[in-house]
């Protein structure tokens, strides 16, 4: 009798190009299955903003016009797939800087067309969170959710990768911003975040005790403009009338700055997402967004988990996957993939998410 074959049948994996253009990174990745990074490019602009000390939103703009095509080449390249491996394109098309995300949606939309494959819009802030999904196997829910970066700072419940229901969010400036104004105060370096982290490692956290807002007993929204207002009064003197005295200052008081702000900020953000976590019975804390990069943040909240009872699960986004990229974005349209959430070609970018 002849040897019986028996075909073993692949299952063949989902491919998806994410594209994210919504504030000042450039960046094209190919994720297959949601999970398995085949290829990221991430063009940043910084040495652009650098010298305005923020992003510049027609120098954004501008850049993503010249940076979209090679950096979309360059992730097919990596990834060595070919057109017709893709399954989907995906595109943050909110929120951020609307003349900046209307080059990735321009480029998604022309290669869904071209390519005739499904278009899936992805919000931004969502995408940020499942940056914290991407090496999860199995996800213990409910979960609370902080998502901290140059534009935002939400908590939400999360019932699912698709499921998310906002809770609280900043009612002024967001944490990455309070760091980059502090830095530029700090005479930092832009984007200030990084370079508060690096000088506050040499700093006393509890040198200066700025105010921690914390908007009532119950409140789960967030406010660092007071304790923006209060390192600027630190340096100026409470009538605004003198110097920055930051360039006679010694390292040391620069960096006990440095280390008492990010303190303060830390505390907030660890206050907060614990009450949201005890009140919607959270098994799992979920952090993302380019703030989560910041190590002393992510100590904290492992701390706070682990003192949780029961504790709770900490699932922050991998360092590379902090701050703006497109595994994010392709990782999260995958869900919508199989749920069947595409897009028309008449899609539009929104600044408001
Ligand atoms: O998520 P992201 O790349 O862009 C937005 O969606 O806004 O976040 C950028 C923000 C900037 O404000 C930057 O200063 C901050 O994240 N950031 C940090 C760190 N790395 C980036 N903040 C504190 N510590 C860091 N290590
Ligand atoms: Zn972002």
């Amino acid at each position: 009798m002849p040897p019986i074959k028996i075909a073993i049948m692949e299952q063949k994996q989902i491919h998806i190009l994410g594209i994210e253009t919504s504030c000042d990174e450039t960046a094209a990745a190919i994720v297959a299955d949601g999970r398995e990074v085949k290829s990221s490019v991430v063009a940043s602009q910084t040495k652009l903003h650098e010298k305005y000390g923020g992003v510049v939103p027609e120098i954004a703009s501008r850049a993503h016009i010249e940076n979209i095509y090679p950096v979309l080449v360059e992730a097919m390249e990596r990834a060595g797939v070919s057109e017709d491996q893709i399954d989907a394109i995906a595109v943050a098309n909110q929120p951020g800087l609307t003349i900046a995300l209307v080059v990735g949606v321009t480029a998604a939309k022309t290669l869904s067309f071209m390519w005739d494959k499904p278009l899936i819009a992805v919000n931004h802030l969502h995408a940020h969170l499942q940056s914290a999904l991407l090496r999860e196997e199995r996800l213990e829910l409910p979960a609370a959710a902080l998502i901290v970066s140059g534009g935002h700072t939400c908590l939400y419940e999360a019932d699912s990768p698709l499921e998310l229901r906002l809770l609280g969010s900043t009612i002024d400036d967001a944490a990455g911003e309070a760091f980059d104004k502090v830095a530029t105060i700090l005479k930092l370096p832009y984007p200030g975040g990084p370079n508060i982290e690096r000088i506050a490692r040499k700093g006393n956290p509890k040198a200066i005790d700025f105010p921690r807002s914390m908007l009532g007993r119950d409140s789960l929204d967030f406010s660092f403009s007071g304790l923006k207002t209060a390192v600027l009064y630190y340096c100026r003197g409470q009538d605004m009338q003198g110097q920055n005295r930051v360039d006679s200052m010694s390292e040391q008081e620069i960096a006990d700055i440095a280390a008492s702000f990010q303190a303060a900020v830390i505390d907030v953000l660890i206050k907060k997402t614990k009450r949201a976590a005890d009140k919607i019975g959270a098994k799992t804390v979920l952090l993302g967004g380019g703030v989560a990069a910041n190590g002393t943040l992510r100590e904290a909240m492992q701390k706070m988990c682990d003192k949780s009872r029961p504790p709770r699960r900490l699932l922050v986004a991998p360092k590379p996957y902090c701050t703006d990229n497109a595994v994010m974005v392709a990782s999260l349209a995958y869900h919508k993939y199989k749920a069947g959430m595409f897009a028309p070609l008449t899609l539009e970018p929104s600044a408001n998410g």
